[in-house]
């Protein structure tokens, strides 16, 4: 292990396999304590579309596929995660992206995509390598700190703020108002909730400035379709809240593997070619989104159980990326690992609109790696997110030299 003397194991033990069946996959905080590994592999094995008391669990990779394929019948309509399912309601569904459907959208993802172009990632991939490059170099100086604070949770916002306009002037207040307000997601305190209003206010300014002088960037491209305030500031929170806590959790958690297996790190520096197969296999080691779900609209067959209409599904895509059946070996960090068929990004069509995005952040993390570091050591004890939608490291102190 890449790790300094007598630090605990940065990995999270695994659960007594005599308890698996009795784990309750809603506790955020089995997710936060557990490497819950040998739980998925026995759910693949043995009941891979698991009925508990109040949605179905989808683990296996061919299963998942046919569910996220088939929308008509597993609809977003109703939310896309656990949380959201089972209060029974998504205050952004039928308008903010992810938790629309059918020609909606279809016609939002059309409004959308041009910002995620060659014409607007060119610009914002320039300026997620710069800010690794800083980041980076700031921390090897220090010597070390909190990789998630200092590295990780800086890239993924202000590669957010430079897809969305956010003018260079504004930004800082932008980013520590977003940082603020993100805290603020499970049970909101007053501190959140303030920042949440003044960013909202924010982006309200910011998208009337764009209707009477557009831009390049995402806002302005919404405003322009002629999508309401709300709408706008909807699809902008999507953004956010997809693009900033998943990528950061994906750049922490590759440099966790790099760190842990040595090896792979080492071959990784030795062969420049392995930087694209090692973004993808970080994806899949990583899987910041644990799951995604669905609300049946009708009867349907997944894996032989039959599903009823209004039933709530979470595909674990944690587990569907550990799949033995699709992937060789499934439990070891690869980092020349070919194919990767990983469902990280999802599947269908809402797979995630911001994947090239996330892939050139930890594409630039990895170049800047090789070019600059040649140890990576854990120094300090890793603490993990109590989620059971968002899955990875919290604080990671490293060393790096
Ligand atoms: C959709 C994961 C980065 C924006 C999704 C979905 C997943 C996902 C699993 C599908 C949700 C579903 O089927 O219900 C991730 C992961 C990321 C990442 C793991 C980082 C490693 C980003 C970034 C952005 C972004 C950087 C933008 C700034 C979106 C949007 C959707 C989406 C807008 C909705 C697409 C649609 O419904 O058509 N993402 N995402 N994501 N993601 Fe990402």
């Amino acid at each position: 292990m890449g790790r300094a003397d007598g630090v605990d194991e940065p990995m999270r033990p695994q659960p007594d396999p005599a308890v698996l069946d009795g784990l309750d996959l809603l506790d955020p905080h089995l997710h936060a304590s557990y490497d819950l590994t040998p739980l998925w592999r026995r759910l693949r094995a043995t009941d891979p579309v698991r009925r508990h008391d109040r949605f179905w669990s989808v683990t296996r990779h061919a299963d998942v596929l046919r569910v996220v394929r088939d929308p008509d019948t597993f609809t977003s309509l109703k939310g896309n995660m656990l949380r959201t399912l089972l209060r029974g309601h998504d205050p952004g569904a039928g308008r903010m992206l992810v938790v629309t459907d059918g020609p909606r959208h279809t016609a939002l993802r059309r409004v959308l995509t041009p910002g995620f172009g060659p014409r607007t990632l060119g610009p914002v991939t320039r300026s997620i390598t710069e800010a690794t490059r800083d980041l980076l170099g700031a921390l090897v100086r220090a010597g070390g700190g909190d990789f998630v604070a200092e590295v990780a949770a800086q890239v993924p916002l202000r590669a957010i703020c430079e897809l969305l306009g956010v003018p260079e002037r504004d930004r800082r207040r932008v980013l520590e108002l977003t940082a603020q307000a993100m805290l603020g997601d499970e049970g909101a305190g007053l501190e959140a909730r303030m920042a949440q209003s003044e960013i909202l206010l924010y982006y309200t300014r910011l998208a009337a400035e764009r209707g009477s002088a557009p831009g390049d960037d995402v806002i302005s491209l919404l405003v322009s379709a002629g999508l309401t305030e709300e709408e706008v500031l909807l699809n902008c929170y999507n953004l956010i809240i997809g693009g900033d806590e998943t990528a950061r959790l994906a750049l922490a958690g590759g440099v966790l593997a790099l760190a842990t297996y040595e090896k792979e790190w080492a071959r990784l520096r030795a062969d420049p070619g392995l930087v694209e197969p090692a973004t993808e296999e970080i994806l899949r080691w990583t899987t910041p989104a644990a799951h995604v779900g669905r609300v049946a609209t009708r009867a349907a067959d997944v894996g032989g159980r039959r599903i009823e209409e209004g039933d709530v599904v979470a595909l674990w895509t944690v587990s569907a990326n550990r799949d033995e059946t699709v992937f060789d070996d499934p439990d070891r960090f690869d980092v020349g690992r070919q194919p990767n068929r990983h469902l990280t990004f999802g599947h269908g069509p809402h797979f995630c609109l911001g994947a090239q995005l996330a892939r050139a952040e930890i594409r630039a993390l990895l170049a800047e790696l090789r070019a600059t570091v040649t140890r990576i050591e854990v120094t300090g004890p890793v603490t993990w997110l109590p989620s059971n939608f968002v899955s990875g490291v919290a604080t990671l102190p490293v060393a790096l030299a």
